[in-house]
């Protein structure tokens, strides 16, 4: 008996190394271990037959026979599952993270701008990018033949003269005041075009934050505020602006809006062209010419307006050299931020 059992064991190692399907090895246990004709079980069975002594020994070989064969079974069947089986999820295997995306550098840019001026209690409003003639130079003080339209390097939309893509997001200041009583506090982020001959630091597609706020009693004063916690909230606490007289139709009087250079604390250095300050954007008082075409009555309401280019501070915060890297798609530029 101990020469059979060597056998079948023999037999079954070699019958399970060729089965490579489940179905079969289900076949294969039923052979040695079915209840009825089972090899293993009737061996297992003849047992009784033997005398105590002789029964105690092949016992014990008997099932350590039977052990081994249900190891080998079970080691088997995770082979066959591991090896083709589409639904098998093999819990045991290190997972793959998958790569996630994120908001472009612009974007986030953006967020944060909309985000200070939303604490300050600025409604966030957008307008449209194809912008009609009226809205994008005559509402705002600039009629047809106003030599500052030669500012604005404009984008005309084929076959309609009255259609332009909007050079800056002021017109929404004439929609605005068209629509809405003062007082408000508005900003209008959005996306900009410009027929320029493009360098590192204009891109003929760009951002542009527009704010505009109006009510009775505002003066440069509050704008400058503004700006002063603005520029604290993005840079720290060192940073300071200044407004210097500047010309835009649309206001009066107008400034240009400028931050301390952060880069070398205003001793001087080649990103600021060793002046100590960086350019921020066109400001000032809201023309009484704006207000005439947005129908408010004479003298009654004063304001402020600003337009900032938001990737030039995207370039200023992240260090960015050359504005055309944001829009090139490049999976390596964006991933660094
Ligand atoms: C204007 O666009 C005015 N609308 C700003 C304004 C608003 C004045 C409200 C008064 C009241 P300007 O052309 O200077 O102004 O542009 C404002 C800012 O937009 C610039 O300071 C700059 O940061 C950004 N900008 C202008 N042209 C480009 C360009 N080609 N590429 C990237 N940024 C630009």
């Amino acid at each position: 008996m101990i020469e059979s059992l060597k056998q079948l064991k023999q037999q079954a190692v070699t019958e399970l190394s060729a089965v490579t399907d489940l179905a079969v090895l289900d076949e294969f246990v039923l052979k040695y271990f079915g209840r009825k004709q089972g090899k293993l079980t009737n061996i297992l069975r003849s047992l009784k037959n033997l005398d105590e002594r002789q029964r105690k020994i092949l016992g014990e070989d008997a099932n350590a026979v039977k052990i081994e064969i249900w190891k080998l079974i079970d080691n088997r069947r995770l082979a066959i599952k591991k090896s083709g089986k589409k639904d098998f999820i093999d819990l045991t295997v290190d997972g793959e993270k998958p790569s996630m995306g994120h908001l472009h550098p612009v974007t986030q840019i953006r967020r944060e701008f909309e985000q200070f001026f939303r604490e300050q209690g600025f409604a966030v409003m957008e307008g449209p990018e194809i912008e009609s003639d009226y809205y994008n130079f005559e509402a705002l003080n600039i009629p047809k033949d106003h030599p500052a339209r030669d500012m604005f390097d404009t984008f005309y939309v084929k076959g309609r003269d009255n259609l332009v893509l909007r050079t800056h997001t002021s017109p929404m200041q004439a929609r605005i005041m068209e629509q809405k009583k003062p007082p408000f506090a508005v900003i209008i982020p959005g996306k900009t075009y410009r027929h320029e001959a493009t360098d590192a630091r204009h891109e003929h597609t760009f951002y542009q934050v527009e704010g505009l706020v109006v009510d009775t009693n505002i003066t440069l004063a509050n704008l400058k505020q503004v700006m002063n916690d603005l520029i604290r909230h993005l840079f720290g606490h060192e940073a300071k602006t200044q407004l210097r007289p500047s010309y835009f139709p649309f206001t009066e009087p107008s400034v240009e809006l400028l931050m301390s250079c952060i880069f070398c604390g205003q001793k001087g250095c080649s990103i600021c062209g060793q002046s100590g300050w960086l350019e921020m954007g066109g400001a000032g008082m809201v023309h009484p010419k704006v207000f005439e075409f947005a129908g408010y009555p004479k003298d009654k309401y004063s304001g402020f307006a600003f337009g900032m280019g938001i990737m030039r501070f995207a370039m200023l915060k992240y260090n960015i050299p050359d504005i055309r890297l944001f829009h090139q798609n490049d999976a390596r530029f964006l991933s660094q931020f």
